[in-house]
């Protein structure tokens, strides 16, 4: 329960969590563009990696001036002096600007913006004319609400429209939004509330899942309890609950009625710095407080808009599909402002994949002609599982790319993706990224790129991506090391939000000068990427970022738990599962009952996303003599070396010998 250096873990375990990486680095199946792709590719040049490399800033300045409109150009491309950044200094930028009201120049304006379906399958289409009137009636209805430029708005709703109106509202008028996944419990949206002040908190009722009405402002009124900031809630009416939802006297107001307040308003969009606070989004880390990542405008959509249109090799005609939620970075970045500011025709789709059955993700590609898909490998994995007849019942024609973010996917996995889902024909394009780099840095172009299964393959243009050993030494092509990044790139976070200290201490001084991603990696004989996943006390369950102090200290908050330590294990589906180790306080029964309860309040104060899949009783955890949990052996004891896998009291003995044996070798 100690803060510990960024790198507790060895590459070696790294490599074990994603399994085989001996298997994958002997991977020899290989997958060029065809000539046609190739041939019709938005870029199929290769020499753009050397005119990149030679002048990087020169790179992003031409994408800048040829993929975002500007109310004032910049007088530098970049200020750097690591690790500050500043990109497009001097500029005038907004981006609800850029997502909407541009588009409605051209012909685009009647262009679909978002189709959306709810999981109990209503349809809604709004176009950029449609997105620009809801824009500014919500901008107008924050304004009468008392939110000014520089305010923070939290956003805690599921996927429907209104949560991507409500982003591009508090850009529109420069308040800086923070989108609070809407799993996330009570407790976690006050933290997060409270570390970034927010004033206002735009909310639903509730939302579907799995046929089921999910209840959110019962959350966000049980968070507001401990949030003096907040002065008032928006709130969206989703689910027509029959239960009456309360309204807070002074402090809530309905959506709609808001919007209906607005009328036909036109709010102008502000002139904002290049630099301005776009939003802040929570990512969890290696202590228990979640980092507020703060990205800022100009270059965030430079970074965004270029990658979305280059790896999707995006045309006019495409409907791109994200199935991200928006509470993710993976939403903000290639769901709202990379696909908006090209002016795509984005899916958004409210519900799970497996209602009303397995094949819902296939029925809306079917519906709607879905072009480009970009999901995750445990998405993938799970589709896998339910078996191919799920999408042979539908005709996938129209796919022609297929993307893949959030973790390692495996060779299996991918070949399947390919091949069942792409029918052999489409480029399947691994992104690399995370939420602190904003936008995507090692992928494929698929115009250019010989695909591997399972590897991300180059950096992108411009990007200067090294695998190092501890002391910060290249490693040799076909060793492993840590992820670093050497250069800045456009839509980079600039700090944590206050704490600029930790931002510098946890991203820049283990390597000085480089950035250190977290991530162990290889390069091949070739110089492909392949990720080997997080070095650092990170997990990554589905592809959802969890810290293991996180979890550790909602453990503990237990009344029954004494002390708690927190692992990931290899998940067939999730990539990695969570288990807890729990040593009880006296009087307590470890037992099934107990490890149910220990699980059902990790939910409560976080979220289900981090309820152990398996808790374990233990006397006592494994200690070094500084008392530095060694949570390395609780791995190999629970990936069944020693215990079974089973949810079952430890053998206090067994782990008490392990110690012994450990603290022996040790010394
Ligand atoms: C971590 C970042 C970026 C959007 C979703 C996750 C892992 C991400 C890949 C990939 C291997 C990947 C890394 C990274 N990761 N993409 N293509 N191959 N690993 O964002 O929650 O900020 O997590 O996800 O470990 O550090 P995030």
């Amino acid at each position: 329960m100690k803060a510990g250096n960024p790198v507790t873990m060895t590459l070696e375990t790294a490599a074990s969590t994603t399994g085989q990486i001996d298997a994958l680095l002997q991977e020899d199946r290989r997958y060029p563009p065809s000539a046609a792709f190739h041939a019709a590719a938005n870029l199929s040049d290769a020499a753009v990696y050397e005119r990149a490399a030679a002048n990087p800033e020169g790179f992003w300045e031409e994408e800048a001036r040829t993929r975002i409109t500007w109310f004032k150009p910049w007088d530098r491309v970049l200020e750097w002096d690591a690790p500050r950044a500043r990109w497009f200094v001097g500029a005038e930028v907004n981006a609800a600007y850029n997502c909407v009201d541009r588009h409605l120049q051209s012909w685009r304006r009647n262009k679909a913006a978002i189709i959306w379906e709810g999981e109990p399958g209503e349809q809604r289409v709004l176009t950029y004319r449609d997105l620009y009137r809801e824009v500014n009636r919500a901008s107008a209805a924050l304004k009468r609400m008392g939110v000014v430029k520089g305010d923070r708005v939290a956003i805690y709703m599921g996927m429907v429209p209104e949560i991507v109106i409500a982003m591009l509202a508090c850009a529109r008028i420069g308040a800086t939004h923070t989108v609070i996944f809407g799993g996330f419990s009570a407790e976690s949206i006050s933290d997060r509330v409270n570390d970034c002040s927010a004033k206002l908190v735009i909310t639903a009722d509730g939302g579907w899942r799995r046929g089921a009405r999910v209840g959110l402002k019962e959350v966000v009124d049980r968070a507001l309890a401990t949030c003096p900031t907040v002065q008032r809630v928006l709130v969206v009416n989703r689910t027509d609950d029959p239960r009456v939802v309360p309204m807070q006297d002074g402090r809530d107001v309905w959506w709609h009625r808001a919007m209906a307040d607005s009328g036909a308003e036109i709010v102008e969009p502000e002139r904002l710095d290049s630099e301005h606070p776009l939003y802040i989004l929570y990512t969890s880390g290696t202590t228990g407080k979640p980092k507020g990542m703060l990205h800022t405008t100009g270059g965030y959509l430079v970074g965004t808009a270029t990658t979305h249109d280059t790896i999707f090799d995006l045309k006019e005609d495409d409907v791109y599909w994200c199935t991200a939620d928006v509470g993710w970075v993976t939403g903000h970045s290639y769901l709202v402002y990379g696909p908006l500011a090209n002016g795509a025709t984005c899916v958004m789709y409210e519900g799970t994949p497996d209602y009303p059955d397995k094949d819902r993700f296939w029925s809306v590609i079917e519906k709607y002609g879905v072009t480009i898909l970009y999901t995750a490998p445990t998405a993938i994995r799970t589709f896998m599982k339910w078996g191919s007849e799920y999408p042979a019942k539908h005709d996938l024609s129209s796919l022609r790319i297929l993307g893949t973010v959030g973790e390692p996917i495996n060779p299996a996995a991918w070949v399947w993706y390919r091949e069942v889902i792409g029918g052999d024909r489409c480029p399947v394009v691994d992104t690399w990224w995370m939420t602190e780099t904003g936008q995507i840095l090692i992928a494929p172009l698929p115009g250019i790129t010989t695909l591997k299964p399972g590897s991300a393959t180059f950096p992108y243009p411009s990007i200067e991506a090294d695998v190092v050993d501890d002391q910060g030494n290249s490693v040799p092509l076909g060793k492993g090391g840590y992820l670093v990044l050497k250069r800045p790139w456009p839509a980079m976070a600039r700090t944590i939000w206050g704490d600029p200290e930790r931002y510098e201490k946890q991203y820049w001084s283990r390597f000085p000068g480089s950035y250190f991603a977290g991530d162990g990696a290889r390069r091949d004989e070739e110089g492909y990427f392949w990720l080997l996943g997080r070095v650092d006390d990170v997990l990554n369950v589905s592809a959802h970022r969890i810290g293991t102090m996180e979890v550790e200290s909602a453990l503990v908050s237990h009344p029954a738990v004494a002390e708690a330590a927190v692992i990931g294990i290899p998940h067939e589906i999730k990539g990695q599962a969570i288990a807890a180790f729990c040593s009880l306080r006296a009087g307590f029964t470890p037992d099934d009952q107990m490890a149910e309860a220990i699980r059902a309040h990790v939910g409560e104060k976080i979220g289900a996303i981090a309820k152990p899949d398996k808790v374990f009783f233990t006397a006592e955890l494994p200690k070094t003599r500084s008392a530095k949990i060694m949570r390395r052996l609780l791995r190999d004891i629970a990936e069944g070396k020693v215990l079974g896998d089973t949810t079952t009291l430890a053998d206090p003995a067994v782990l008490a010998s392990i110690k012994e044996q450990y603290e022996h070798t040790e010394s």
